[in-house]
């Protein structure tokens, strides 16, 4: 279960979140917990969560190992920090920040480099769910971004299904719609990567997931854990989805 933090908090709002939610998951044992806050609190959050179970991830990470790229973290400065885990390709990357399935994929290549595990998202946006085009676009992310990685790459690496209409919107989509598109996937990754990998490898679902909708989600056996941007801001709110 990842909390995708977005760009809230301050690294002294981080500390308090901890505070809160610590004793709320100290007995989760049942799933790895994962915070992505901003760069800017990842030492604050590693600090805050030294002693429990909970790691901290970035939400994106540059692909090259250092150099002249204004902006961009290395994964060699989030794993100093502490980070176990990076987001990698975020639909809010591709939508506003020109990131590429290309791109995407040199930034997963870069994480397990590194030694991290990427959260990798894919995911269709509204427009191409209306027109029928979903698995397209499912198929055609699989194929130019994650299907580059080797089989040994690929054991170590999560999918995000975010299907962007659901996004931060209220509107989830319904664990039936999930596990299809989750199914889609799975394929997709059995026709590549083998029917062990297929089975191995977890699929969080995101967009819109709340204390209120993450059972049903979850009782979908296509969807391993959630990708949870705005309920996970709240302490007492990520814990719930946690303990579903
Ligand atoms: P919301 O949970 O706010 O819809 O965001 C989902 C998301 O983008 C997580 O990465």
């Amino acid at each position: 279960m990842a909390g995708n933090w977005k760009m809230y908090k301050t690294p002294a709002e981080t500390t308090a979140f901890f505070e809160k939610f610590r004793p709320l998951v100290e007995k989760s044992t049942h799933c790895e917990i994962v915070i992505c806050p901003p760069f800017t609190n990842i030492a604050a959050a590693v600090a805050a969560a030294k002693g429990s179970t909970i790691q901290i991830g970035g939400q994106n990470i540059a692909w090259a190992r250092e150099g002249a790229f204004t902006g961009e973290i290395s994964g060699a400065m989030l794993t100093a920090v502490g980070a176990s885990h990076a987001i990698v390709g975020h639909s809010e990357r591709r939508q506003y920040f020109g990131e590429t399935d290309e791109t995407v994929l040199k930034r997963t290549v870069a994480a397990l480099d590194a030694g991290l595990t990427p959260i990798v998202c894919v995911g269709e946006r509204l427009e191409e769910r209306e027109s029928g085009g979903t698995e397209a676009v499912l198929v055609s992310q699989f194929t130019k971004g994650i299907a580059g990685l080797t089989g040994q790459q690929f054991a170590k690496i999560v999918i995000a299904y975010e299907p962007v209409w659901a996004i931060g919107t209220g509107k989830t989509a319904t664990p039936e719609i999930a596990a299809d598109a989750h199914r889609v996937i799975r394929e997709q990754v059995k026709a590549k990567f083998g029917k062990e990998a297929a089975d191995a490898v977890r699929i969080l679902y995101g967009g819109s997931v709340k204390p209120d909708n993450v059972k049903s989600l979850m009782a979908q056996p296509e969807i391993d854990g959630s990708l949870v941007g705005g309920a996970s801001l709240d302490a007492g709110s990520f814990a719930s989805i946690v303990n579903f």
